[in-house]
């Protein structure tokens, strides 16, 4: 022990990835326990910058365990090519482990997911169209193709077989395109099950030896809360639960195994894709936020859509995910704004006031944010590394949201890079990072 989840806790690119390696340098193993190459993890290592969508963040680090859990849905042609690309810059990747029951994302996944949101319309989820949604939906409806299946030619073309007989209507449009031809879907996943066999293991023994051992495990979520599918603003939400619980199925281990839950969060808020954001904002501090923050999408190059700092959200999220810390990162990217609101309450079509997260949509999708403004600094602070070295309004905005949100602040980012971050007071408090603010 310790287990210790990290994850998002607004609609996704909060800096998990930076998070993930900067801790994973005190972790032995590092898990992904849902989502797939929706994801985009950026890290950013002594100048060069690695983007990662199904690799564990902590695949920079040598030596360290890298495992795709079950809950993960793979496509391995996108996890081959990461695989090359990564030994291709130098990085070990042997040692990366996946599980034999994660499920695959088949060709025809990725034809239902542009299907469904052609059909959607105005009305569109803004989907990644990595083919998440349809895998999902054949994870639930038991006509999944699980990684171990690319072992066995027989069994493989059985159930891709079985898997696309009830998809016929839909598939129709695309009968001519020969991704979907049976023989050759076989073949081309046989071809991945090759070159992905060293890697395949039963990953929940192997995740529960290491914790057995005593060593630190990292579970890395992927999206964020509010994308979560039972807890986020369904149905504009992904396929999977990114909330910090769900690393117990999708990595295979047990409540009592995770003992810190850290959050991340950026000093401001953003969203991609379409979907319910009560403090968005369309001026030009949003410009300005989306400017100075690179806030275009890792995975599809989509501009961010970008608003003021979500408390309500974000207190929201500390209590669904029992988180004990938050990382808040990006805060460099507030600097010359002033003064910075934060959302404290929602206001609804009716007038009335939200102090907690509204559960149903017809609130939600009304809900604006009302605000309490702090005061801005104006000085660059990515030189920062200390608390200490922070300007007084940076300070009293981390605590704003301290007190706010019940949770300490352990980690600030002030940069991209891994040295652009200040450990607080409060990391001292995390078995992980207890021996860096020491
Ligand atoms: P993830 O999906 O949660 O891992 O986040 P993304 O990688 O999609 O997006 C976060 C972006 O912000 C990446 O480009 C990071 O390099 C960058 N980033 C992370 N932390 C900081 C920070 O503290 N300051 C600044 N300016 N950029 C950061
Ligand atoms: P990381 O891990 C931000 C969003 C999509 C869309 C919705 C559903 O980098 O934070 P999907 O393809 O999952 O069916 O799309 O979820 N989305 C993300 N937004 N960061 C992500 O991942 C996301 N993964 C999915 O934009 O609104
Ligand atoms: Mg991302």
């Amino acid at each position: 022990m310790p287990g210790i989840a990290i994850v998002g806790a607004q609609w996704g690119d909060e800096g998990k990835g930076k998070i993930t390696d900067l801790l994973a340098e005190r972790a032995d193993a590092v898990v992904r326990f849902q989502g797939g190459n929706n994801a985009g993890h950026t890290i950013v290592r002594g100048g060069e910058e690695f983007k990662l969508h199904l690799m564990p963040s902590g695949i920079l680090h040598p030596g360290k365990t890298c495992v795709i859990g079950n809950g993960v849905v793979v496509d391995p042609r996108v996890l081959c090519d990461e695989l090359d690309e990564l030994r291709r810059r130098g990085v070990a990747v042997d040692e990366m482990r996946i599980s034999a029951n994660a499920h695959l994302i088949m060709p025809y996944h990725l034809l239902l997911d542009h299907a469904g949101e052609a059909r959607l319309g105005q009305l569109q989820i803004g989907t990644t169209r990595r083919g998440i949604g349809p895998c999902y939906a054949d994870k639930a409806a038991r006509l999944g193709i699980r990684v171990q299946d690319l072992l066995d030619e027989k069994i493989l073309k059985k159930k891709i077989a079985a898997a696309l007989e009830p998809k016929r209507l839909s598939l129709r449009p695309f009968a001519k395109d020969p991704s979907l031809d049976l023989y050759s879907m076989t073949e081309e996943y046989l071809t991945y099950g090759h070159r992905l066999e060293p890697h395949i293991r039963d990953t929940a023994s192997l995740i529960w030896e290491r914790l057995d051992r005593g060593e630190n495990v990292i579970f890395e979520g992927a999206q964020g809360t509010l994308l979560d599918i039972d807890h986020g603003t369904y149905p504009f939400v992904t396929s999977s639960n990114p909330v910090a619980g769900a690393a117990c199925v999708g990595a295979g281990v047990g409540p009592r195994d995770i003992q810190e839950v850290w959050g991340v969060a950026k000093a401001y808020a953003t969203r991609v894709g379409a979907g319910p954001f009560p403090t968005e904002l369309h001026d030009d501090v949003g410009d300005r936020l989306r400017t100075r923050g690179g806030e275009f999408g890792t995975t599809t190059g989509r501009a961010r859509r970008t608003g003021w700092l979500d408390l309500v959200a974000l207190r929201y999220a500390a209590r669904i995910n029992s988180l004990t810390a938050l990382a808040i990162t990006k805060l460099d990217v507030l600097a010359g704004i002033d003064p910075i609101c934060v959302g404290t309450r929602y206001r609804g079509s009716d007038d009335a006031t939200f102090a907690q997260f509204p559960y149903h949509q017809s609130v939600l999708h009304h809900a604006v944010g009302e605000y309490e403004q702090l005061p801005g600094f104006a000085e660059e602070i990515g030189e920062c590394r200390s608390e200490a070295d922070l300007p007084v309004a940076a300070r009293e905005y981390l605590e704003y949201i301290e007190a706010f949100t019940g949770v300490p602040v352990a980690l600030v980012g002030v940069g991209p890079g891994r040295d652009q971050t200040i450990w607080t007071q409060a990391s001292a408090d995390s078995a992980l990072t207890g021996a860096v603010a020491a």
